[in-house]
């Protein structure tokens, strides 16, 4: 904790913690430096008694850092990033951040809604990518902590104008982080807009369960309870169909190691450089929260079970990481030192009818959950 941190909890968290005791169930800020247009922006962390901590930035309301024991009880930061603002405001493959105001590809960078062509930056050429050339993820958040009953939380708000990046409808949108008692990382997605618009909002951590820049996440054990994906293009766009995984490198039904065939002989494998696709979830009921996927670090014990109310799940392999990106405690993060699980709905929903709708209304609420869950096996 900062010498300037802010303590929002009662007067008796803050006298121990000003006396040094360690404090659980607070949530306490600290300054994280200022954007290039002269905004402050701050760093809270969120810690509960099960020896987990989670440190939230109001710039691109980015997960900063995560700390969850390992199998001892020995913590271990296991989100990629940067210590300071300069990385986040540089740029940089959208570490921790919340993606919109719409997570992955829209082809070409066009759709139609409502007989009208609406055009987006095409700023992963040919196609648009994570909300566009300033996304959320480097937009400033007006942050409010929450103390409520015991689990430290964090609501995050954002304005997003009438043709930002050339979405239509203003659009206000809350993202509110909880820390539980059981070590989960909970999230909450809320937008309304005033006009017709399309959104799809998730969150893109890169997790190594052995810790941030300790080697690569190849021998993770991973298992995604999905039995169809959706197969790509050579630009990452879907084609529609939605393929079984049964007998592809896709099948991760029961768990396997990440790595055992990431450089199968497959054309998939290769549009993606590995794993860079949507899974299409198992549910029986859309909109419920089930559990979507399950990673097992055998080195370290960690355990991360996402759970979502989305229909999809994009998981990336950390393909594009090339050791550019030289990260927390000065640790470079090489080809696929980390992974991610993107709860959301399918890439270029808005151009493919036979996919879950991303179409947002006046009236609408947009409401949606995740929770990446930590435990140890
Ligand atoms: C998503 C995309 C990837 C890549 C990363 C960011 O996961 O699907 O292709 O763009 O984001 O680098």
């Amino acid at each position: 904790m900062g010498k300037a941190s802010v303590c929002f909890m009662t007067a008796l968290f803050c006298l121990a913690m000003a006396a040094g005791m360690p404090v659980h169930g607070a949530v306490t800020m600290e300054p994280f430096g200022t954007t290039a247009e002269g905004q402050a922006i701050s760093l809270y962390t969120l810690s509960n008694a099960k020896g987990m901590e989670v440190k939230i930035i109001n710039f691109g309301a980015i997960v900063q850092s995560l700390k969850v024991p390992d199998r001892d009880g020995k913590p271990a930061d296991v989100v990629l990033g940067f210590d300071t603002l300069d990385g986040y405001a540089a740029e940089h493959p959208y570490f921790g951040a919340v993606v919109g105001r719409y997570g992955n590809r829209i082809a070409k960078g066009k759709f139609s809604l409502d007989g009208k062509e609406h055009t987006l930056a095409t700023n992963n050429p040919p196609n648009a990518l994570h909300g566009g050339l300033k996304g959320f993820d480097k937009q400033v958040w007006t942050a409010t902590p929450l103390e409520g009953d015991g689990a430290p939380g964090l609501r995050l708000q954002l304005v997003s104008p009438d043709g930002d990046q050339g979405y239509p409808g203003t659009l206000t949108v809350t993202v509110t982080y909880t820390l539980t008692d059981d070590n989960g990382l909970e999230i909450q997605y809320e937008a309304a807009t005033d006009a017709p618009t399309v959104l799809n909002l998730t969150n893109h951590s890169y997790f190594n369960l052995n810790g941030a820049g300790n080697g690569d996440i190849l021998g993770h054990l991973v298992m995604i309870n999905a039995d169809r994906f959706t197969p790509v293009d050579e630009t990452l766009i879907p084609t529609g169909e939605l393929r079984p995984v049964a007998g592809t490198p896709f099948d991760f039904t029961s768990p396997k190691a990440l790595g055992r065939d990431i450089n199968q002989d497959d054309e998939q494998i290769k549009y993606g450089l590995g794993y860079d696709h949507n899974f299409v979830l198992k549910k029986e009921t859309p909109g419920t929260l089930t559990l979507a996927a399950r990673v097992h670090s055998p080195e370290s014990g960690r355990v991360m079970d996402v759970f979502t109310e989305e229909p999809g799940l994009q998981f990336y392999s950390g393909n594009f990481l090339d050791g550019t990106n030289k990260g927390k405690g000065g640790k470079v993060y090489q080809h696929r030192f980390g992974f991610c699980m993107e709860t959301q709905h399918f890439p270029d929903s808005p151009n493919q009818p036979g996919f879950p709708s991303v179409v947002l209304r006046p009236g609408d609420k947009y409401a949606t959950k995740t929770v990446y869950k930590f435990s140890v096996e």
